[in-house]
């Protein structure tokens, strides 16, 4: 009897994975399939991985901070043929003309059949780099500033706002990050990590990356980034880490002499959550058409704090006026997001002059 049940059970298992190779092979798993990019290229595939994957192993880097478990849904791509149903997992990430175009999430669908997709071709850009981390510096008791010197290739370009994905070594965790970095500075990027509580990636940026690691980076990604060609009004507002890609827009704007009226909020809880205060009030100073305001929800009393006070949102709605010229780059936590972006339609903001990174 003892030796009966595993038998059992082991042949149990040998059928079922003989009838998952033969549905896998039955659905097209191991026969090559051809799929067209852009009605330009042809990668012909010989595995039924997820298109994530395979156009990753083709030098396609999509977006995809979750790592493919369907929670981040910036992998999309557009499935014009082959790409069967839609999974329940991508519902949420896609709206009806998402749907109604063959928008799908590139981790959820698998390559069964030759498939014909289209890719924006700025996501063509991204490239996979080797980076050294050349510098880590303390900003406040949780958040951290990282500097990679770019190993192979050696040079980026990307625009400011724009974000990098990094590989966690050793774990299959990949995330995102905002370059915080001034784009004239190709050799290098810098990021902006605030630890998250038992965060993979945060965690291991802060407690175990070391000055000298190489790490796997890609990118730039994104359409957060400033519109040079505007001349509208600019409202800026970040919370945490979403300081990171209005430092490099800023960099960018001294560059241009700061061509246009513009103001920055930032908002934290106390003023060990504050960094960068005196950088941004010196040009703030420097600037006239430029405004600094760090906000503070909650000082505590030997913050000594005489700047304004309360949610972002109140401040955002008591120091703004119409806003129906102007546009508006907000990053930081989604509930900061979409609690100002209320506040900005409530001063007549138009939508296609929104820009924003959510961090989630
Ligand atoms: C486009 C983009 C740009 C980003 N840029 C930056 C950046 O410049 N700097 C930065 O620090 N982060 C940035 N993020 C967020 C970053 O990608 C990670 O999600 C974050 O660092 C947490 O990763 P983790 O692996 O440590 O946590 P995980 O292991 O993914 O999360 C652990 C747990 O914490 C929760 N969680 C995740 N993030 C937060 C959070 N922020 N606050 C509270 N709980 C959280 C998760 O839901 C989960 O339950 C960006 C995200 C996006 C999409
Ligand atoms: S990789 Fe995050 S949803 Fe696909």
């Amino acid at each position: 009897m003892d030796v009966f049940v595993p038998i059992v059970l082991i042949s149990v298992l040998i059928i079922v994975t003989a009838l998952l190779i033969l549905a896998d092979h039955l659905l097209g798993g191991d026969e090559e399939k051809i799929v067209t990019l852009n009605d330009k290229e042809e990668l012909k595939i010989e595995s039924s991985d997820t298109l994530l994957n395979i156009l990753s192993e083709n030098k396609i880097f999509i977006p995809s901070a979750c790592g493919g478990k369907a929670t981040c849904g910036l992998c999309k791509v557009t499935v014009n043929e082959g790409g069967g149903e839609l999974k329940p997992t991508e519902d949420p990430f896609l709206n009806a003309k998402e749907k109604e175009q063959g928008v799908r999430l590139s981790c959820q669908v698998k390559v069964r059949n030759n498939m014909n997709i289209s890719i924006p071709e700025g996501l063509m850009d991204a490239v996979e780099y080797r980076a050294k981390v050349v510098n880590i510096e303390e900003l406040t008791y949780d958040t951290k500033l990282v500097r990679f010197k770019l190993l192979k290739p050696e040079t980026i370009e990307f625009k400011p706002g724009q974000f990098c994905q990094l590989r966690v070594p050793g774990l299959d965790v990949i995330r995102a990050y905002s370059i915080a970095s001034d784009p004239k500075e190709s050799n290098h990027v810098e990021f902006i990590v605030r630890l998250v509580p038992k965060g993979k990636a945060t965690t291991f940026v802060h407690k175990a990356m070391l000055s000298g690691d190489e790490i796997i980076l890609t990118g730039p990604y994104g359409d957060f980034y400033l519109r040079e060609e505007s001349n509208r009004e600019m409202i800026m507002i970040a919370g945490g880490s979403g300081k990171a890609p209005i430092r490099s827009i800023m960099y960018r704007l001294q560059d241009l002499n700061m061509p246009r009226k513009a103001t920055y909020f930032f908002g934290a809880v106390a003023k060990r959550d504050l960094y960068y205060t005196e950088a941004f009030m010196e040009i703030d100073k420097k600037y006239e058409n430029f405004t600094y305001i760090p906000a503070l929800s909650n000082p505590a009393e030997e913050d000594k704090w005489e700047g304004e006070t309360g949610l972002i949102t109140e401040v955002v709605d008591r120091k703004t006026g119409d806003l129906s010229e102007a546009e508006a780059y907000l990053c930081g936590s989604p509930g900061m997001i979409n609690a100002c972006l209320e506040v900005l339609r409530k001063h007549n903001i138009k939508e296609e002059n929104i820009y924003f990174d959510k961090f989630d």
